[in-house]
């Protein structure tokens, strides 16, 4: 076996052996492959997909990696949530303290921006001192003692995705199905949780652009699920406009307060419904009981203590957050009604103000990112603020930033 035919085989559309998918992500692990030649092997992916059976393959390759959490020593059901990824999609940081002030325990292993969409793991790593890095012993404390835990993949659990991840960010491979379910069912499966709520995202600020393959990949979680005797519920919602009016690291994490502390807005009704539908399976009871229990958790602000605890107990300290950057606007040209933000372009927008990277030289600034300051469906004049811009560098707005809104 080599890489160059395994390469070539990929290329030609053929379906490859769990022992070449073995030999050629192992391989990469081990530094015996090169970082072109994974690159282009996972770009052959992109261009002519992989059968499902590969991708179970895939998915057990990276899971085998590292260690697999046995959380029984709990003794309570145990639920995870994760996003496909989207532009201003924090529900993470909104659903797992909702949850656990409800009495449910979430264990979660997040990861990085991906492409235009952003990730958990910066938005956490943007609170000073935020420890992302948990053993497996403090993983379980956590776990435990606060009820919600979120780490990123250490060497324990499953390094292998964490290096594909990182590649795929960097060449241009995040937009596959095969490599999107793999990529998530490993760190599902990996992390230990028996109830796993995948949002699979959908729209040109997605990775996922056809509610096609919306439904292909949701078919194809389910099964991996039930491989590892796993309960796999899916949802599937829209990502052509961003979730939420905050997109950037640290504005995300403030918005995500907010909606604790009872903002109602998009992003809380994508909470609202995806911790409801955890709960539910978690306590096995109705969906409109699970709820009530939400908003409960909310008025009562038992969730956003719950989100303060959930810090501390990473070692973050959420008050020496600030927003350090310089303020930009983008305002109307015309007057009219707004009739659409694009996903896909404020997400480009963001990277380019410093929110993302796109390449490992590049360090990402926490305080960088856009604040929309206008909704669709709003009535809108000529020089009205659309939004504000929150960056460090010099960088010249064109026009393609500016047709992120659509004026009618
Ligand atoms: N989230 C992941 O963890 N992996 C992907 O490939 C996409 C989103």
């Amino acid at each position: 076996m080599n890489i160059l035919s395994i390469i070539e085989k990929k290329a030609l559309g053929k379906e490859l052996s769990y022992e070449e998918l073995e030999y050629a992500f192992n391989g990469f692990y081990k530094e015996d492959i090169e970082d072109y030649q994974m690159s282009s092997l996972l770009m052959a992916i992109v261009i002519n997909g992989m059968t499902l059976e590969e991708t179970i393959n895939l998915t057990d390759i990276f899971i085998k990696s590292g260690k697999v959490y046995d959380l029984s020593s709990i003794g309570e059901v145990i639920v995870d949530k994760h996003s496909t990824g989207g532009i201003g999609d924090t529900t993470t940081l909104v659903v797992g303290p909702i949850v656990a002030s409800c009495g449910v325990k979430m264990a979660k292993i997040s990861g990085k921006g991906l492409g235009i969409t952003g990730g958990t793991i910066d938005k956490l790593e943007s609170i000073p001192k935020f420890n992302v890095y948990l053993t497996k012993r403090q993983f379980l404390e956590n776990l435990k003692t606060v009820g919600f835990v979120d780490s990123s993949q250490t060497l324990d659990l499953v390094p292998l995705d964490k290096k594909v991840y990182n590649l795929r960010n960097n060449s241009g491979t995040t937009s596959s199905i095969p490599l999107i379910v793999s990529s998530i069912m490993s760190k599902k499966i990996a992390s230990g949780a028996d109830i796993i709520l995948i949002d699979i995202k959908v729209g040109n600020g997605a990775l996922v652009k056809t509610k096609k393959d919306a439904n292909l990949m949701s078919e194809w979680m389910k099964e991996i699920g039930k491989r590892y005797n796993k309960k796999v519920v899916t949802i599937i919602s829209d990502m052509n406009k961003p979730l939420s009016n905050c997109i950037g690291n640290r504005l995300e994490v403030e918005e995500a307060m907010r909606v604790l502390k009872g903002e109602k807005c998009e992003l809380f009704v994508t909470s609202l419904e995806i911790a409801s539908i955890l709960i539910s399976l978690a306590k096995n009871i109705t969906k409109e009981e699970a709820t009530k229990e939400v908003i409960e958790a909310i008025d009562s602000k038992k969730a956003y203590k719950k989100f303060l605890e959930f810090v501390r107990a990473q070692n973050g300290e959420i008050s020496k957050m600030k927003i350090k950057a310089n303020v930009k606007y983008i305002r109307s040209e015309e007057d009219g009604i707004l009739v659409g933000i694009n996903a896909k372009k404020i997400g480009e927008l963001a990277l380019k103000l410093g929110a993302g990277k796109t390449n490992d030289r590049e360090k990402i600034d926490y305080s960088a990112g856009i604040k929309l300051l206008k909704n669709v469906g709003d009535k809108i004049n000529k020089n009205d603020i659309l939004a504000t811009l929150y960056t460090n560098k010099t960088i010249k707005l064109s026009n393609d930033d500016i047709s992120c809104f659509e004026i009618e």
